[in-house]
């Protein structure tokens, strides 16, 4: 619960969340996700989230999260978002990898998705950094904060990850 204020500088922050499922979070919204978050500790299910807070090693600020779902035989989806102070230093991109290393090496997936709301430009770009080919484009795939939004599905496999991050 120490994390509340940081978390809540980014939840509650609509340019970071535009793209993301939840709403701009007050404090007390934040509060109640985190405590949600505190009982996403480890990945021993189909349809569970493991949700990790990203710190910077320094301070112990938390400046972001990272998402990994467990979402059937072998397969996994990824998410992340971080505070906008803390964008554009690499710090997803270390963060994500880290979460791809525990997801491939760590559970044995055999891919790994993201599903992303066509205009994420940010989020399209660091998956394309990381290694993740579009798979799908679904026009109007999702009805998403009030509106139809198409939705762009990109993904790795296990071989495309040792071809590369896995096998440094
Ligand atoms: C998606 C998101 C996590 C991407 O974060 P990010 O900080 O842009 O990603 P990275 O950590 O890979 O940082 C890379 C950027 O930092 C720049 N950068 C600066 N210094 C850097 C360094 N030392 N190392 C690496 N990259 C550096 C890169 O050039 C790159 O910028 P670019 O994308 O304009 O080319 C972020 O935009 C976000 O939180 N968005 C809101 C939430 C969201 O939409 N989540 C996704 C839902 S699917």
């Amino acid at each position: 619960m120490d994390d509340l204020d940081d978390l809540a500088v980014f939840h509650g922050d609509a340019d970071v969340v535009r793209f993301v499922p939840w709403p701009v979070r007050d404090r007390a919204a934040t509060e109640e996700a985190l405590r949600v978050k505190l009982t996403q500790t480890g990945l021993v299910a189909h349809g569970q989230w493991l949700v990790l807070a990203v710190e910077v090693r320094e301070t112990g600020t938390v400046i972001g999260e990272v998402l990994l779902k467990w979402a059937s035989h072998r397969q996994g989806e990824i998410g992340f978002a971080f505070a906008r102070s803390h964008q554009g230093r690499g710090y997803a991109a270390e963060a994500a990898r880290a979460m791809l290393r525990l997801g491939f090496d760590g559970l044995g997936f055999h891919r790994i998705s993201a599903v992303v709301i066509d205009g994420n430009d940010a989020s399209v770009r660091l998956l394309g950094r990381l290694g993740f080919r579009q798979e799908a484009r679904l026009v109007d795939g999702v009805h998403f904060k009030d509106r139809w939004a198409t939705q762009l599905v990109l993904a790795m496999l296990e071989d495309e990850w040792r071809e590369r991050d896995g096998a440094t």
